[in-house]
């Protein structure tokens, strides 16, 4: 059984899941690793990114986080009708008059013109064919010893391409019974991922799902706890349950480093852990997200329902560009995890880093006073 934390010779066993690329090499630095989120990358961009990740992370190895899809319809594969055109009328209807009403201004021709062009550029990265033009970019960058599908488990062979070049593989986990089909292709380690998670996530808290996960994984894969981790203490009780280590992402979206605007942080360190609300807005799937006047629109009487995703998310980046620009927090939503209750001010990686060990090591201490 491959255990990342000791294969990779991490200090810190905290795994940090972000979309941007400062926060990935100072974690990565501060003696944990550091994973980008890569879907909404284009091949170019991301190769830009990476780039400039092995540029500043000293020689360290860093890890890549992608949509990889087992199966795909193929006639949406092949179809070049911009997906945008394939959203019914009447869904973009209702999110435009919600913002209308409020006086949230439309875009101007130009802005949506380009939102337009960049929303249609990334078609394809939930492809096989897409999600491959990202693979090929990643690995041209052998710092890269950690790749994350986040959407079930990866195709075998893919599994094999990345075993054969020395690439630890893992794989979001919401359900024990996941673990087998994991194991079926080869996966290496499991991200037990709890409700509490901010982004995509199902109904099983992570206390009760990381024992479960470690009981499936039935000691051949090994298991990172995610979901709601946000304290020292936290590491301590994931190991406890069977873990080896943390995967964290609502945490570093708080940071100095991280790519939120200070529109976006202010939003962040105001909502409270309540206001992290699961919805379908963000995607057409459960996604845990700040609870907002637009989220709640589409929950209410009027509503026409959730499109399927990807649909149901280019609604809502449309709408999203709306509401930045007008700055509008009332009706901002993004997605986040139960722990934003307890942000409230900005701070750097590397302090989160120093506090969530300084913890860990205060929780060793007292676990050790009640065995002793
Ligand atoms: C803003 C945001 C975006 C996310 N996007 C992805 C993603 O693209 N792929 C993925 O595997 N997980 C994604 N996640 C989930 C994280 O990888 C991680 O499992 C989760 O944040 C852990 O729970 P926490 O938010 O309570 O720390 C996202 C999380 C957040 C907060």
């Amino acid at each position: 059984m491959i255990d990342p934390v000791k294969e990779l010779g991490l200090a810190a066993p905290i795994f940090a899941f972000s979309h941007c690329r400062d926060v990935v090499v100072e974690v990565t630095k501060a003696g944990g690793f550091g994973v980008l989120g890569a879907v909404s990358f284009s091949p170019e961009q991301l190769e830009q990114e990476l780039r400039w990740i092995d540029e500043h992370v000293e020689g360290r190895a860093y890890g890549v986080d992608m949509l990889i899809p087992g199966t795909y319809d193929k006639e949406a594969e092949e179809s070049t009708t911009p997906l945008l055109d394939l959203i019914p009328k009447k869904y973009m209807e209702f999110s435009d008059r919600v913002l209308d009403e409020a006086g949230i201004p439309r875009l101007p021709d130009d802005i949506q013109e380009e939102l337009r062009k960049r929303l249609t550029a990334r078609d394809k990265n939930v492809t096989p064919a897409g999600a491959r033009r990202l693979i090929e970019v990643a690995l041209r960058h052998p710092q890269i010893r950690l790749f994350v599908g986040a959407l079930g488990p990866m195709p075998k062979e893919l599994v094999e391409e990345f075993h054969r070049r020395d690439i630890i593989v893992g794989g979001q986990c919401g359900k024990g019974k996941h673990a087998l089909r994991h194991l079926d292709v080869g996966t290496d380690f499991l991200i037990a991922q709890g409700s509490e998670a901010g982004g995509h996530t199902g109904e099983i808290s992570t206390m009760v799902l990381v024992p479960d996960v470690v009981k499936h994984a039935a000691g051949k894969m090994s298991v990172l706890a995610a979901g709601g981790i946000s304290h020292g203490s936290q590491i301590l009780a994931a190991q406890a349950m069977g873990a080896v280590g943390v995967w964290t992402g609502t945490i570093w979206l708080g940071t100095a480093e991280s790519e939120l605007t200070p529109f976006e942080k202010e939003a962040l360190f105001a909502a409270d852990a309540e206001d992290a609300v699961r919805r379908k807005v963000l995607s057409g799937k459960t996604v845990r997200m700040i609870r907002s006047k637009y989220t709640e629109a589409w929950e209410g009487p009027e509503s026409p329902g959730y499109l399927p995703a990807p649909l149901q998310g280019l609604v809502f980046l449309q709408a999203r560009a709306r509401i930045d620009r007008a700055q509008n927090k009332e009706f901002y939503s993004s997605p986040a995890g139960q722990v934003i209750g307890g942000m409230t001010e900005e701070t750097t990686v590397r302090e989160v880093m120093y506090r969530l060990q300084n913890e860990y090591a205060d929780a060793v201490d007292r676990v050790s006073g009640i065995i002793g």
